[in-house]
C-alpha cells in the first residue's frame, strides 16, 4: 500500500512538472521569438519606464537590453531601435513594411481622419502629396520664390535684438526664435505674420500650440484597451473645441484667398498653390478643403518649433564653446565682411557654419524619435514582427553612440569638416531628418532657415555669457528645460547693413 502511495505521489509530481514545463515552454516560446524586453507590469506594460523624457529613458534601457527592444505601451506592441544597423534594417531593408504612422485618437481627430500628409497611410493619396511637396510646395523653385519672406523675418529678429542690445535689455531668445520661425512659416503658408495677435494667424499660432500639447499628451484610451471608449481625461471635449476653432479660422483664410484669386492676384503663398491644385480638373487626385486644412496644420506642427529649437541648441552650444564661436565669426567675417548681413546664398561658402549645424543636429535632433508602424507581418533579425507593431527609432541615442562617434558627447563640429556626412538619411548613424520615402520633406527649408538665422546671430552679436545649462525639457520636439535669456551685445556697432531699400 505504502509503495502504491509512493508511486502515485511520483506520478502526480511527474504530471505537475510536465504541466509546468509545458506552460513554461508556452510562455517562453513567443518571447524567444521576440526581441529582449524589460519586465512589464500588468495592464500598463512598460509605460511607467518612459518617464520623464521617453527618448532618454529608452536610450538607458537599450544599454541594458540591446539595440533592438520589444516593449508594450499598455497593450500596444512596440519595437525600439537604438543602433544604426537596426535602424537601417527597418528604414531601408523593410522600408515598405514600416512606412505607416501610428494613429492616436488626437492625431486622427485633428487631421480630419488622417486626411493630412504626416499621418496619412502610405498609399496613393500620400504618394500624390509627396510628389507635390517635392516638386512644388517645398521644392527648390517655391523656396526661392519665398526667400524674401525668410530674409525679412531674420532681419526683423536681428533688428529687435539690436534694439534690446542698445537699451541693455535682456531678451528671452527662445521665445524670439519661436516667434521668428512661426512668422516665417505662417507668411510662407498664408502671407500673414502670426505675432500680430489680433489677426487670424495669431489665433492659428495659439491653436498650433494647443495641438502640440494635445498630440504630445498621453491619452489612456490609446493604450489601454478597456479605456478605449472611456474619455477619462476629457480629451474628446478639448480636441473638438480646438479643431472647431482651427476649422473656423482656416475656412475664413481660405475664403479670403479664393476671393483674392478671383480678383486676379497671382500665386503668392503655399495656400495659393494648394488652391490652384484643388481647382485643377486635370490633377491626378482631387484635393478637398479638409486635405488642405489638415496639410496646413502639418506644416505648422512639423516646421516651426523644430527649426527654432535647433537654432537655440546651436546658440547654446556656441555660448558654451567660445573657441568654436570665434572660428565661426572669423569664417563669416572673411566670406561676408561687415558691410552687409549674411544671406542664404552665402551658406555654400560657410563650411564651418554648416558643420556647426550638423553637430547640433547630431546631439540635439529636434525630432528625437522616428515613429512608424508596420503594415504587415515581417521578420527582422530572426524575430517575427506582427503587423501593426509600432516602431521607435531613437535617433537621439544613435547620434550619441560611442561605438560610432569618437568622444560622442563632445560638441566638435570639426568631425563634419573632416568627414562630409550628409544629414538626409543616407548615413544611419546620423538621421536628424529621418530616412527614405517617409523622411522629412522640409529638410532643405529647415537647413536654409537654421543656417541663415544662426549665421546672422553669430555675425551681429557677441554672445559672451558665462555658460548655459544643456538640460532637456519634456515635449515632442526636444525643448530646452530652461529658456535662453540674455542681454545681447552688438558685435557691429552701427549695423550699417540695415538699409530698408534692400527689402
Ligand atoms: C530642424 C528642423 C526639422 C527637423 C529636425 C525635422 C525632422 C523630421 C523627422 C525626424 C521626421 C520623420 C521622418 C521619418 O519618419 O523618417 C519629419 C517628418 C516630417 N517633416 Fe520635418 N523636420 C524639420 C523641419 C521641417 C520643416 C521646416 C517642414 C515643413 C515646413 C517639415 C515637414 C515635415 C513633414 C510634413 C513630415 C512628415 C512626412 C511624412 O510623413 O511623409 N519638417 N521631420
Amino acid at each position: 500500500m505504502a509503495e502504491f502511495r509512493e508511486y502515485s505521489a511520483y506520478a502526480v509530481l511527474w504530471l505537475i512538472s510536465m504541466i509546468l514545463t509545458r506552460a513554461c515552454l508556452k510562455l517562453l516560446r513567443p518571447s524567444a521569438r521576440r526581441p529582449p524586453s524589460p519586465l512589464p507590469l500588468p495592464v500598463i506594460g512598460h509605460l511607467h519606464l518612459l518617464a520623464p523624457i521617453p527618448h532618454q529613458a529608452l536610450a538607458k534601457l537599450s544599454l541594458r537590453h540591446g539595440p533592438l527592444m520589444h516593449i508594450y505601451l499598455g497593450n500596444v506592441p512596440c519595437l525600439v531601435a537604438s543602433s544604426p544597423e537596426i535602424a537601417k534594417e527597418f528604414l531601408r531593408t523593410h522600408e515598405g513594411t514600416f512606412s505607416d504612422r501610428p494613429q492616436t485618437f488626437a492625431t486622427d481627430y485633428l487631421t480630419y481622419g488622417s486626411q493630412d500628409f504626416s499621418f496619412a497611410p502610405y498609399g496613393p493619396y500620400w504618394k500624390f502629396m509627396k510628389k507635390l511637396c517635392v516638386s512644388q510646395l517645398l521644392g527648390g523653385q517655391t523656396l526661392d520664390l519665398l526667400q524674401p519672406v525668410r530674409r525679412h523675418e531674420i532681419r526683423h529678429l536681428i533688428e529687435m535684438l539690436a534694439k534690446s542690445a542698445s537699451a541693455g535689455k535682456s531678451v528671452d531668445i527662445s521665445c524670439e526664435l519661436m516667434r521668428m520661425a512661426n512668422n516665417m512659416i505662417s507668411r510662407m503658408i498664408m502671407s500673414q505674420r502670426c505675432s500680430e495677435d489680433e489677426n487670424e494667424a495669431g489665433e492659428v499660432r495659439k491653436l498650433v500650440h494647443d495641438v502640440a500639447e494635445l498630440t504630445g499628451k498621453f491619452n489612456l484610451s490609446d493604450y489601454i484597451w478597456f479605456c478605449k471608449n472611456l474619455d477619462l481625461q476629457g480629451f474628446a471635449k478639448r480636441l473638438k473645441e480646438v479643431r472647431d476653432r482651427f476649422d473656423r479660422m482656416m475656412e475664413k483664410i481660405i475664403d479670403e484667398h479664393l476671393n483674392d484669386r478671383k480678383q486676379g492676384s497671382g500665386v503668392k503663398d503655399l495656400l495659393d498653390i494648394l488652391l490652384e491644385i484643388a481647382e485643377d480638373g486635370t490633377s491626378e487626385m482631387s484635393l478637398t478643403r479638409e486635405n488642405i486644412k489638415a496639410f496646413i496644420l502639418d506644416l505648422f506642427a512639423a516646421g516651426s518649433d523644430t527649426s527654432a529649437l535647433t537654432i537655440e541648441w546651436a546658440l547654446a552650444e556656441l555660448i558654451n564653446h567660445p573657441h568654436i564661436l570665434q572660428k565661426a565669426v572669423e569664417e563669416i567675417e572673411s566670406v561676408v565682411g561687415g558691410d552687409r548681413l549674411v544671406e542664404e546664398s552665402d551658406i555654400p561658402n560657410l563650411p564651418y557654419l554648416q558643420a556647426i549645424v550638423k553637430e547640433t543636429l547630431r546631439l540635439h535632433p529636434t525630432g528625437p524619435m522616428i515613429v512608424r508602424e508596420s503594415s504587415k507581418e515581417c521578420s527582422v533579425g530572426g524575430y517575427k514582427i506582427p503587423a501593426r507593431t509600432r516602431l521607435f527609432v531613437n535617433i537621439w541615442a544613435i547620434g550619441r553612440d560611442s561605438r560610432h562617434w569618437e568622444n560622442a558627447l563632445e560638441f566638435r563640429p570639426e568631425r563634419f569638416v573632416e568627414n562630409e556626412i550628409d544629414v538626409r538619411g543616407q548615413y544611419f548613424h546620423m538621421l536628424p531628418f529621418g530616412s527614405g520615402r517617409r523622411g522629412c520633406p522640409g529638410t532643405s527649408l529647415a537647413l536654409q532657415v537654421v543656417q541663415a538665422a544662426l549665421a546672422a546671430l553669430i555675425q551681429c552679436f557677441e554672445w559672451k555669457i558665462e555658460s548655459v545649462d544643456m538640460e532637456e525639457g519634456p515635449g515632442l520636439t526636444l525643448p530646452r528645460a530652461h529658456p535662453l535669456v540674455c542681454v545681447p551685445v552688438a558685435r557691429i556697432n552701427s549695423f550699417p547693413f540695415f538699409d530698408r531699400r534692400q527689402e
